[in-house]
């Protein structure tokens, strides 16, 4: 059916679109208007007709793909008994959901986990952790790892390595930086990312002598919790082998929590479970969840707390609730993309794909010298773009504060020429591609995506020559 018989007529939607909404990360003068039409499986219809192989699933968030039976088929069975219910009633989704990751994918009551509050975004659930981890130990400072993400709300902001919450036009184009008046806000201290010396390093890693020092010269007696990304979501890094194991013995030692934020990596996409189990003998105070357990077939996030904390805020009247927690609907989506995981042995599907992929970006590595480190697991591999010398291309890396002319910015580069190629694969910040496609990609369509790559990186490498030299 084409779209005038679907009576959608783009040239009325862009025009509202332009006109009426708040838009985000873009400003108007240069706004690009991608009207899509529908989503199936692992691709995306545009308005224009063109079909794009979805390789980043979305914003590393729709892990079965888009519109994936499991999640629908349990939304839809249950919008024949429930539209919303508040957290003050209970329903049959809620629990069942509560159990199954309690129990059948975390192993209660014998493992660390207790109970989880669902919740509807990431961010709402880390807001939830914060003031859990706050209420818990009567402490107030959150450490945060430079260079991660954790959410846009007041508090979870605060949480994240991009300063640039406005970039704004002016003399040299968008050169301005305006971050939100009360940043660093009190309660929040940034600790060294897990970067590139950690990997030159012998031994102890140079990020965690520097938290440790923080640690101490802040006072383990003030510090609620660390908050950390089992392999950093938006800035596209997995850390050193060594470092969780090494944070955890720190956080051991000084009696601090750990709020392991798994939004992004949890339910599968690095091939584990959760990311914490890519590490041996470890295990989180509080744990976030969000994106993948659904499928991101509807707005949902989720906070676990461990026996500790969980009786201690069930033996008191936690005054918190938002009119959406344990929505019907979300925990049906939840139950659907659980059971649908467990009974099809996702991990081992994940893992394999994840390998095929790892095996093709290694061949496309050793005829591009553009690609540095390629990090990750299971589904999740990030690709640095560097130049001859090794250093990223773009020299702010992840500290870029989103300036300037963002179209020659080399993570644009590479989308837009994968684009063309009918692939969709990109990153955030400036020089980290973000391979991170459903786990229901079969080895062909990778294969499509990695021959886009390469078309890519082409592209990009005449870019930067041509480019008075900036890079090469
Ligand atoms: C690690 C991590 N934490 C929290 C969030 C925020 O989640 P949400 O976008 O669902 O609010 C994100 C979102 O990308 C994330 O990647």
């Amino acid at each position: 059916m084409s779209d005038t018989e679907k009576g959608l007529d783009w040239a009325a939607i862009e025009s509202w679109d332009r006109n009426y909404y708040l838009h985000n990360t873009m400003a108007a003068s240069e706004y690009t208007f991608t009207g899509v039409e529908r989503v199936d499986g692992n691709y995306i219809t545009l308005a224009n007709g063109a079909r794009l192989l979805d390789f980043q699933s979305q914003l590393v968030s729709d892990s079965l793909g888009h519109r994936h039976d499991a999640p629908h088929d349990a939304i839809k069975e249950a919008m024949s008994r429930y539209g919303h219910v508040f957290f003050g009633m209970a329903t049959d989704y809620r629990a069942r959901a509560a159990k199954l990751l309690i129990e059948d994918v975390l192993g209660a009551p014998k493992s660390w986990a207790s109970r989880v509050r669902f919740l509807t975004s990431g961010t709402e659930a880390v807001e939830n952790a914060v003031q859990a981890a706050r209420l818990f130990t009567g402490r107030s400072l959150i450490m945060t790892q430079a260079h991660s993400f954790h959410g846009m709300a007041s508090g979870s902001t605060f949480l994240r390595g991009y300063r640039g919450n406005l970039t704004l036009p002016g003399e040299g184009g968008f050169a301005q930086v305006r971050d939100i008046p009360g940043v660093p806000a009190p309660g929040f201290l940034p600790i060294p990312p897990p970067e590139h010396t950690d990997f030159q390093a012998d031994g102890s890693l140079p990020s965690l002598v520097a938290t440790e020092q923080l640690i101490r010269a802040c006072g383990p007696e003030n510090i609620a919790a660390i908050i950390t990304e089992p392999m950093f979501g938006a800035a596209g890094l997995m850390p050193h082998a060594n470092y969780y194991r090494d944070l955890y013995r720190l956080l051991q030692q000084y009696g601090i929590l750990w709020i392991d934020d798994e939004v992004l990596c949890g339910a599968g996409r690095l091939g584990e479970w959760f990311g914490y189990q890519l590490t041996d003998g470890i295990e989180p105070d509080i744990m976030i969840v969000g994106k993948g357990i659904n499928g991101s077939s509807l707005p949902s996030g989720g906070m676990v707390v461990n026996h500790a904390i969980g009786d201690f805020l069930e033996s008191a009247r936690w005054w918190s609730g938002s009119t959406w927690d344990g929505h019907p609907l979300v925990c049906a989506s939840i139950v659907g993309t659980l059971t649908y995981m467990l009974e099809n042995d996702i991990l081992t599907t994940v893992k394999a794909r994840g390998d095929y992929l790892r095996a093709q970006l290694e061949q496309l590595a050793a005829r591009h010298s553009l690609i540095g480190r390629i990090s990750g697991a299971g589904l999740y591999l990030a690709v640095d773009l560097v130049n001859d010398q090794g250093t990223p291309l773009l020299e702010a890396d992840r500290y870029t504060a989103f300036s300037g002319d963002l179209t020659q910015y080399p993570n644009a580069i590479i989308s837009g020429a994968c684009a063309e190629k009918g692939v969709f694969l990109g990153g955030f910040v400036p020089n980290t591609i973000k391979c991170a496609p459903p786990f229901t990609i079969t080895e062909d369509e990778i294969d499509t995506a990695m021959q886009a790559f390469d078309f890519a990186l082409q592209r990009l490498a005449e870019t930067y020559t041509a480019s008075q030299g900036q890079v090469r």
